[in-house]
């Protein structure tokens, strides 16, 4: 095998186009995209002489028969499980866009296809990507925080009605704010905290929102970590994008990191901590002069998409196991279940071992 993966993309859309491709191309010195794939043909050919990609389809067979060693699924959800279990057939391996499927059931068909056909799956969890996710995690796992008492992570999008738009359509798309962006937050805080999320509850509404369909445009969760810790994730299709804070908070007992605007497509944002070598005694003026422990952090961000891209591209050519994996997946979508249930039901819910 070269130093350098080949790769076909199924599904040219936004993501894809927007960030992932031209990353690829920029920050991948292990990678070279030789295909690109979408249903609509006229889009395959326009990316493909955007970004000088050698071939452009209009199927997958077509894209799966070429002489590509990995696929990035970039197309809507529905279609997640079907195409990782042709692409695992096909020998390729798979790096797919979250959610990862629509059921537990798919993501067992997937496990099967990439462990029969012997192919390496990496799901598209491009927010650890982020350095100040990664210095955040660090700080957690080693202790810096004390002992984890909460974690809040926000993602925002001003989202209105768009005709046609597949997220829109819950037959498609099967949930709203918390499908598409609250499964990045909550994926975030478990491998910040080094915890899985075992009990939910919730909010979701389709509060401002005439979608087409029932997804909810509002989600505010709450979740309890095996850690014991509490967590928030917040999620809204109706706040302005200028207003958002995309918001990382983590709290502790020796302190707390507060992070606007890295939960997002960007690599950038600003983070700062205020940490205490140890836990104190108790403090009747409970006094908030936190200038004396206040870190900020100034650390330069590559873009995300291009080092997840990366990652799995060193991970198919040293033969390792990817780090964002199917059982992650599996997790998601159970946890993911939970919370619709929880919201439907009007109570807390225990995510599904
Ligand atoms: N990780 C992230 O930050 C991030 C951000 C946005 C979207 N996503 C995910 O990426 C995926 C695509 O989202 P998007 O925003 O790019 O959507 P999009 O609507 O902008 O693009 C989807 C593209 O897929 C094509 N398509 C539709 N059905 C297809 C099929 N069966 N096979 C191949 N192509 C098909 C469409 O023609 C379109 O060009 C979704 O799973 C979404 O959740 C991830």
């Amino acid at each position: 095998m070269s130093n350098k993966v080949k790769w076909g993309v199924i599904g040219c859309g936004g993501i894809a186009a927007r960030r992932t491709i031209p990353e690829l191309k920029k920050l991948a010195a292990n990678a070279e995209l030789v295909s690109v794939m979408d249903t609509n043909a006229a889009r395959a050919r326009e990316v493909a002489a955007q970004f000088g990609v050698p071939h452009a389809c209009a199927t997958e067979a077509e894209l799966l028969a070429q002489d590509v060693q990995a696929v990035y699924i970039a197309s809507p959800p529905n279609a997640h499980c079907r195409q990782t279990v042709q692409a695992a057939r096909a020998g390729k391996h798979i790096l797919c866009e979250k959610p990862i499927a629509v059921s537990v059931a798919e993501v067992d068909q997937m496990e099967a296809a990439c462990a029969q056909a012997g192919v390496k799956f990496m799901l598209a969890w491009c927010m650890r990507q982020n350095v100040y996710h990664q210095q955040a995690r660090e700080l957690v796992q080693s202790g810096a925080l004390g002992r984890m008492v909460m974690g809040r992570a926000q993602l925002t999008c001003w989202y209105p009605p768009i005709p046609g738009a597949w997220r829109q359509d819950i037959a498609l798309s099967h949930g709203g704010a918390l499908l598409d962006m609250g499964t990045h937050c909550l994926d975030l805080l478990e491998w910040i905290f080094g915890s899985p999320i075992i009990e939910v509850t919730g909010f979701t509404d389709l509060l401002i929102h005439a979608y087409a369909t029932p997804i909810e445009d509002t989600a505010t969760i709450l979740v309890r970590f095996r850690n014991g810790a509490h967590g928030i994730i917040d999620n809204y299709f109706n706040i302005p994008d200028a207003a958002a804070q995309n918001a990382l908070e983590l709290f502790g007992t020796k302190g707390s990191i507060i992070a606007r605007g890295t939960i997002g497509q960007e690599p950038t944002g600003q983070m700062f901590s205020i940490l205490q070598a140890q836990e104190t005694g108790y403090d009747a003026a409970q006094t908030r002069d936190s200038q004396p422990n206040r870190r900020e952090y100034k650390l330069e961000g590559r873009g995300i998409y291009g080092q997840m891209i990366t990652l799995f591209s060193d991970c198919i050519l040293q033969d390792r196991p990817p780090p964002a994996s199917l059982a992650d997946g599996r997790h998601s979508v159970k946890v993911v279940n939970a919370i619709y249930q929880a919201a439907r039901e009007r109570r807390v819910v225990e995510v599904a071992a």
